[in-house]
């Protein structure tokens, strides 16, 4: 049983050694080494952007109440009624089913409350996790695209799927 909230200043401590991992990492453009205070400024950062209307993060907790995770929806554009799905989560959390609960409420929501009618989704093909998730919620490749990030020597290629709100089961 997960439930989300919106992401707070108070939530960054609980994020934190989470956020120190390698495998949160390996496969998102989140940095490794991770900075000793990175998880306060990613909070904060993530609050100006909410703020901008630009994007949505929940934290994701369990049934006591504690943070195990992200999941967002980043780059909303009201016009073109669209944004991007994304997560993560602590590796000691990982195999429970625990995303794709995330991720279906946070389509939802997107659908919902925040009116959009698609959704893309970024993810590297050998992320066999979370090419998963995005398949079992009807999400279906759309096109290849390179991802290059500062922390890589060379680009990886990416591959980037759509769920349209009218395809969305729930
Ligand atoms: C990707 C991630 C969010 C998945 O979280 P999770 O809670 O373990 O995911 P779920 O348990 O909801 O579902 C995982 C599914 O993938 C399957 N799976 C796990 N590892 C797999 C692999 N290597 N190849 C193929 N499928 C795999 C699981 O069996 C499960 O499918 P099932 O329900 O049909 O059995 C988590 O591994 C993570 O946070 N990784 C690091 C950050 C990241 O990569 N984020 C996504 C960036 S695009």
């Amino acid at each position: 049983m997960i439930t989300l909230a919106l992401v707070a200043p108070g939530h960054a401590p609980a994020l934190q050694p989470l956020l120190e991992h390698p495998g949160v990492a390996e496969m998102t453009p989140l940095p490794h080494p991770y900075p000793p205070d990175g998880a306060r400024d990613y909070v904060a950062g993530l609050i100006a952007a909410r703020e901008a209307g630009t994007r949505r993060d929940w934290v994701i907790l369990d049934g006591t109440g504690t943070p195990m995770g992200v999941v967002l929806i980043k780059d909303i554009d009201r016009t073109r009624q669209e944004g991007e799905l994304g997560y993560w989560l602590g590796v000691p959390y990982w195999g429970r089913g625990h995303a794709t609960a995330a991720a279906r409420a946070a389509i939802a929501l997107g659908f919902g409350e925040l009116g959009l009618t698609s959704l893309v989704a970024n993810t590297l093909p050998e992320n066999g996790a979370s090419v998963r998730v995005l398949t079992k919620l009807g999400f279906t490749p759309l096109r290849e695209e390179p991802w290059v990030l500062p922390k890589w020597d060379a680009p990886r290629m990416g591959v980037v799927l759509r769920l349209m709100r009218e395809q969305w089961a729930g």
